[in-house]
């Protein structure tokens, strides 16, 4: 089959600076979308759009394709058929425009600097039959997506868990009110606990740390919570079942299953063995990877992504309605369409 004639546009951390750093290169053997693009036979990496002079000079060392300042360079030179979108989220709507004979795109989260924004770039995707795969690259973890898969057998009803992140709400946040999505079941409602705080030096412009409690179609409760990434990361989720307790921890470098045992106190009663993990063989190192194959297959059959539009936006909503309940002092939020 014909490789996708493929643009990059934007070469900033994402697209390619993540890949000099070692200690991520030791979990992730595609950490960025230039190391994908560059090994991945389904796409011809034909073109890469920056306006930033020095981004280009990067590029062109790294051998990102013909290097451009701007996307009508890009569209008169190149036609893409596919766009990988890897530009803070006020460039997004305007990449849908430049390139009319678009059949798919990976976009960076979050899909728009407001829920207003991304529903515009959501609905554009839709009216045209682009593809859409959002990079919440954890969808595309093999290790993840089995236990996601297999959740009842194993974990049994999420009865309770706690959520982290740092670093912003729509940053980290997004991530980890995906992961309990994907992981425990669908957010129905959520409460922020306590105020947004501004965060001065957030990835994310004006971004906020904030608690919350989101309320699951199960009638658990998962707390959410931030942390102070000064001190250390984590994106960590711990979710205790009806049949076992699960961790994802380390960023989800480290999954962990506690089964359930006999109790060690009480002949008749049984508990979580919480001294006797059962590690899981991460599945992050070749997720960006997976993803980009997904969208392929996609794109060529005509079938949904692991991680379309409609699930973005649905996460997106999540993180809205938290911030929702902030402004309203802690009221319940239930979430549109419910
Ligand atoms: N999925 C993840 O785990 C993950 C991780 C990091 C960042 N992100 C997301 O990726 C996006 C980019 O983040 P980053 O950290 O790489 O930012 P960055 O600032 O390092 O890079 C953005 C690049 O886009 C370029 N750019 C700006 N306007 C442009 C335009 N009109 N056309 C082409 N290029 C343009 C900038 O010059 C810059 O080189 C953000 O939305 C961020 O939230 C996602």
């Amino acid at each position: 089959m014909r490789p996708f004639r493929t643009v990059l546009v934007g070469f900033g951390a994402i697209a390619h600076g993540l890949s000099n750093d070692r200690r991520m290169a030791t979990h992730f053997r595609y950490a960025t979308h230039a190391q994908v693009l560059r090994d991945h036979p389904r796409f011809d990496w034909c073109c890469t759009v920056d306006p930033d002079p020095a981004a280009r000079k990067r590029a062109r060392r790294f051998g990102a394709g013909d290097v451009v300042a701007t996307l009508d360079e890009a569209q008169s030179r190149h036609a893409p058929e596919i766009a990988v979108i890897a530009t803070p989220p006020s460039v997004r709507i305007d990449v849908l425009k430049a390139f009319p004979a678009l059949r798919g795109v990976i976009v960076e989260k979050p899909l728009g600097t407001d829920l207003t924004a991304a529903r515009h770039f959501a609905g554009a995707c839709m009216r045209r039959a682009i593809a859409v795969q959002v990079c919440l690259w954890r969808r595309a973890d093999r290790t993840l997506r089995r236990l996601a898969a297999d959740k009842a057998r194993k974990l049994g009803a999420v009865q309770a868990g706690l959520a982290l992140y740092g670093n912003g709400l729509h940053n980290n946040g997004v991530h980890i009110v995906d992961l309990v999505r994907m992981q425990a079941a669908e957010i129905l409602a959520v409460r922020a606990l306590g105020p947004a705080v501004p965060l001065a030096r957030a990835p994310i412009r004006g971004d906020v740390a904030l608690a919350a409690s989101l309320h699951l179609s199960t009638g658990a409760v998962i707390s959410l919570a931030p942390l102070d990434f000064r001190h250390y990361r984590e994106v960590a989720l711990d979710l205790w079942g009806t049949r076992a307790r699960r961790s994802f921890d380390q960023e989800t470098l480290r999954i962990v299953d506690f089964p359930r045992v006999a109790n060690r106190g009480l002949e008749s009663e049984l508990e979580i063995a919480s001294d006797r993990p059962h590690v899981y063989a991460p599945g992050a190192a070749r997720a960006f990877y997976d993803l980009y194959s997904n969208l392929a297959q996609a794109v060529s059959n005509d079938r949904p992504t692991w991680s379309d539009a409609a699930n973005a936006l649905r996460t997106e909503e999540v993180v809205a309605s938290i911030l929702r309940s902030a402004r309203r002092d802690g009221a319940l939020v239930d979430l549109p369409g419910q």
